[in-house]
């Protein structure tokens, strides 16, 4: 008989949720007030986003996130992690407040919190105001203090009521997918892009989490990050090098300052071009005690050298040609991957509270007599939940996990191809149906 997985297993401490963010559920893209988002500029272009869709409308969060947050209620879902649109609350990147914007927050915030749900605030999750993209973006210092000045209205109006603060969404990937390869929003490349992005990113996260401690009375600061195990094809000194140098730009740039061990540059020389963006007192900022780290992790990277690819001389061999499962994302189906994570962060010494802040999966799903059986996304997050629930038995040091996520939504450049909802949404009708996962979800969740 399969083995039954309960949430009890995890301790009555244990957190639970979904997660979702603002671009990708919310539309209402220039409804009320909000300005441009440097993501609806880069989804109206052709070519960006497969099939050209675009999140103006997506879920329609906005207009229906009390259908929404019901439909956690009725799941059990006790946390609910949401991002703030920062072109929603300041139109133009800085300067004139959108009380409009504000006011949206303050409804879902409270009616959140009605439901005995708590909510769970990022930051930023990708979405910059285009008008602060048009002088540089990440790429220019004055970044943070836009974000300061954001991150002050948002503690200001919200921090009365929302107590757990996560300050960036993954740095890597919208350094690495906006600033280098181009992928994502902006859609800049190059290594002059990448590099004082990545500086001034990895500076928002100290900067900002010391801000939100001293504006939000008895807060939880914390930041996320995407990470991958990383294995390299073979055991030949190459590809161990190799998987090495992959493994300090995936899993450790942005969260080894934050531990005060500056930059893994001796692991990835590249990184020296770093120096010119560094300020004196950049790398003494850049340590700071989070509250909790939230890590992001979804599969794992097997790693060939290859000299051909400039800077980081190693490829990842893509899932598919390595004849394993995948998902609708082509990444590999390997759930120890989550539990070698945890086990990896657990291993700094000054390591915070870990959470998995988002796991979860991408498969096509298909109604049979109104239903949705969506077996294996059951079996993924399930799969995943043991190995997180091996790594807590064994005293690592992980308290909490969210499923990416909610409803089906706009999945970045993938458009609405992926869909990872425990919930499915006709984008035509803005139909909820829930799933067999989220059924599960739901069971899994009960208290009993
Ligand atoms: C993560 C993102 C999230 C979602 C999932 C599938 O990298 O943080 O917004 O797109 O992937």
């Amino acid at each position: 008989m399969a083995k039954k997985i309960h949430s009890s297993g995890f301790g009555k401490d244990f957190i639970w949720g979904v997660s979702t963010a603002a671009f990708q559920i919310e539309g209402a893209h220039d409804k009320h007030g909000k300005g441009p988002s440097i993501w609806d500029i880069f989804s109206s272009k052709k070519g960006n986003i497969r099939g050209n869709e675009t999140a103006k409308t997506s879920c329609d969060f906005y207009h229906r996130y009390k259908e929404d947050i019901d439909l956690m209620k009725s799941l059990n879902i006790p946390n609910f992690r949401f991002s703030i649109s920062w072109s929603r609350i300041l139109p133009t990147g800085t300067g004139k407040i959108n009380p409009e914007g504000i006011a949206f927050y303050n409804r879902v915030i409270d009616y959140c919190l009605e439901l005995g749900i708590t909510p769970w605030a990022t930051l930023y999750h990708w979405d910059l105001p285009h008008a602060l993209e048009l002088k540089g973006g990440w790429t220019n210092r004055e970044v943070l203090q836009w974000l300061e000045e954001y991150t002050k209205i948002c503690a200001q109006s919200f921090g009365d009521r929302v107590k757990y603060w996560m300050v960036l969404n993954e740095p890597m990937v919208f350094t690495g997918g906006g600033y280098f390869l181009g992928v994502h929003a902006p859609g800049k490349k190059r290594l002059r892009n990448f590099l004082p992005a990545v500086h001034h990113a990895q500076l928002a996260q100290g900067r900002i989490g010391r801000l939100l401690r001293k504006i939000v009375p008895n807060s939880k600061v914390g930041t996320t990050f995407s990470c991958s195990y990383i294995v390299p094809k073979n055991n030949s000194q190459r590809n161990l090098r190799a998987a090495k140098r992959v493994d300090a730009l995936l899993n450790r740039l942005f969260i080894e300052p934050v531990l005060g061990l500056g930059y893994p540059t001796k692991d990835l020389p590249i990184l020296r071009r770093l120096k010119p963006y560094i300020l004196p007192g950049d790398m003494e900022e850049s340590a700071f005690q989070f509250d909790f780290i939230g890590i992001q992790n979804y599969t794992r990277e097997v790693i060939q050298h290859n000299y051909f690819v400039p800077y980081i001389k190693a490829k990842i061999i893509e899932a598919p040609k390595r004849n394993v499962r995948t998902t609708l994302m082509d990444w590999e189906v390997y759930p120890p991957s989550i539990y070698e994570m945890i086990r990896k962060y657990d291993a700094y010494s000054n390591m915070p509270n870990i959470v998995i802040t988002e796991n979860g999966a991408a498969f096509h799903d298909t109604f049979t007599k109104g239903k949705i059986k969506d077996k294996n996304r059951k079996q993924y997050l399930k799969d995943h939940l043991e190995q997180v629930l091996k790594a807590k038995n064994e005293g690592l040091n992980v308290h909490g996990y969210f499923v990416w996520t909610l409803t089906d939504n706009f999945e970045w450049a993938e458009g609405y191809h992926p869909s990872f909802g425990l919930v499915h949404v006709d984008f035509k009708t803005q139909k909820r149906t829930v799933k067999k996962s989220g059924k599960w979800y739901r069971g899994f969740l009960k208290v009993t």
